[in-house]
């Protein structure tokens, strides 16, 4: 069997989905999670890009000691230099640096002819190795490249000490025949391409990204670069599940496979999913609600007889199994403590506080408490914990079915203030969203808002998920409650609170600047 090393780029190219804005504890909670799953490399981000991005690098870096740990850079030294000081305590660091090869990026966004493209590249990868041993080399927008071109290059970014060499389908354009050929030609023409790991990365704008990514596999690549659920920007990336079990499941076939814990994949799956506010749809492969549900009466039938007849995942396999704690009312802190090291939360005393305090609301209010209800429960209490928010303080609504809704609620200030106010709306999350800007006294623009439960049942916790645009920042924010009218008017304080945070759009360095080194 190859060995196929997964390179989970989930907290760089999946964080640059529209209105996906994580905190730093979130990246974090995530990279502990992905390395709990097995995953060799995780890129934790595009330290150059923003003070947030630097600052969640080094600190994943810091803690998470069980996995290689990537951050990106443009063909600059300035990218390269925040890269090295963000990785600067990393026990395995890699320096992925990336330059256009395709004609039409190196004319109008680089304003590079090729043999310039050529010698900046080369210069940055002799410019990364000489702090770290393990450069990545990426050509992107590779799949609308030259091909003799990529030889040339990738030739010449060996020589200067690459050790991996990916070559991305950036904007989704190639077909599973055309990217494993262009893998087969590199392979034949470089002379020295024994010398590196080759690596593909995919974007799924044709719906092709998983379908291509196997197609590499077969093509001879020995490092895939995916996203937890597919999200990434536009379409998003290759589906790190999907193509974790398709090797699992058809390893007859593929005659590869990836050293991951496949146990974890609901669990990572739900986490990112959670905190990104990025929805699973219900009948994506492997991880949808729907991907082990049988509705046909012949399907049923067959399942009950032998789950094998039209089962080939085994849910448990992927983690999938019947969550309903063996703790609810009666239970201690003690007993709450192993259940959260059991689904792998690590959680401040501060946070684990606060998670025992709405545990004990929540047995009081619900009969049976899932690992999700927890989950749910632990990242609102992680989200209570962000500094410098508005809360929510109280909130009353009146709603009659002829009458117009209306709220008082109070939000509490960063100064410790609380301010109260009333407003009307066609609805109660219309006046709820009118009050909270009426307190702002600024415009909030609602641009989606989304609800789901956590688990079935009339008792199950709301989750609300909302998509903003305040002070020029698109924005998302979740929030969670009982009550689907106190978890929208978290979720909208929650997204304010993040747009606030954001410093990217001041920090932004923009995409196009011209590569220096
Ligand atoms: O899609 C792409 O080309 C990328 C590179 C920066 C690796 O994400
Ligand atoms: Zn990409």
């Amino acid at each position: 069997m190859r060995k196929i090393e997964v390179f989970d780029t989930t907290l760089r190219d999946g964080e640059q989905s529209a209105g996906v804005n994580l905190h730093i504890h979130e990246k974090l909670e995530i990279a502990h999670q992905l390395a709990r799953y097995g995953v060799d490399v995780i890129e934790a981000g595009f330290p150059a890009s923003s003070r947030g991005d630097f600052e969640s690098v080094q600190l994943i870096a810091r803690q998470v000691r069980t996995c290689s740990i990537a951050g990106l850079a443009r063909s600059t030294e300035r990218d390269i230099d925040a890269v090295r000081d963000a990785l600067r305590e990393a026990a395995s660091p890699r320096i992925h640096v990336f330059i256009a090869t395709s004609p039409i990026h190196m004319k109008h966004k680089l304003n590079l002819t090729p043999d310039q493209t050529l010698e900046t590249a080369v210069a940055a990868v002799k410019y990364a190795k000489r702090f770290c041993a393990d450069v990545e080399w990426s050509a992107e927008d590779a799949t609308r490249s030259d091909w003799d071109f990529l030889v040339r290059i990738i030739t010449r970014v060996i020589d200067a000490g690459a050790t991996v060499v990916n070559l991305p389908d950036t904007v989704g354009y190639t077909t599973p025949e055309e990217y494993g050929n262009l893998f087969r030609y590199i392979r034949e023409r470089v002379p020295n391409i024994d010398r590196v790991k080759l690596s593909a990365h995919c974007h799924d704008d044709l719906g092709m990204a998983v379908i291509n990514t196997l197609s590499a596999i077969q093509a001879g690549v020995s490092q895939v670069e995916v996203t937890v659920n597919g999200i990434g920007e536009r379409a998003g990336n290759t589906s790190l599940e999907e193509v974790a079990v398709a090797l699992a499941i058809r390893k007859d076939y593929f005659q590869a496979e990836t050293g991951l814990n496949l146990e974890q994949t609901i669990r990572t799956s739900r986490l990112v999913s959670k905190l990104t506010g990025m929805v699973v749809p219900p009948n994506k492969a492997v991880v949808g609600a729907n991907a082990f549900a049988h509705e046909s009466g012949i399907h049923q039938d067959g399942v009950l007889k032998n789950p094998l007849t039209y089962e080939i995942i085994r849910p448990e396999m992927i983690g999938l199994t019947s969550n309903v704690m063996a703790i609810g009312k009666h239970s201690g802190r003690h007993a709450l403590r192993e259940k959260c090291k059991e689904l792998g939360l690590q959680l401040e005393e501060q946070e684990f506080n606060r998670l025992f305090r709405a545990f004990k609301e929540l047995t009081g209010k619900k009969k049976e408490v899932t690992d999700d209800d927890i989950l749910a429960l632990a990242l609102e209490s992680t989200n209570e914990a962000m500094a410098s928010r508005y809360e929510l303080e109280f909130l009353n609504v009146f709603y009659g079915q002829d009458s117009i809704s209306t709220t008082t609620l109070g939000i509490r200030r960063p100064d410790g203030t609380v301010v109260r106010e009333a407003a009307t709306g066609n609805g109660s999350v219309e006046a709820i969203y009118n009050t909270i800007e009426r307190i702002l006294g600024e415009p909030v623009q609602l641009i989606d808002y989304r609800i789901q439960s956590t688990t079935g049942g009339q008792d199950a916790l709301a989750e609300v998920y909302v998509k903003v645009q305040y002070h020029g920042v698109t924005s998302s924010g979740r929030g969670i409650d009982n009550d689907v009218l106190s978890a929208s008017a978290k979720a909208f304080l929650d997204a304010i609170n993040r747009a606030a945070l954001k410093d990217r759009v001041e920090d932004k360095v923009a995409a196009s600047a011209a590569p220096t080194v």
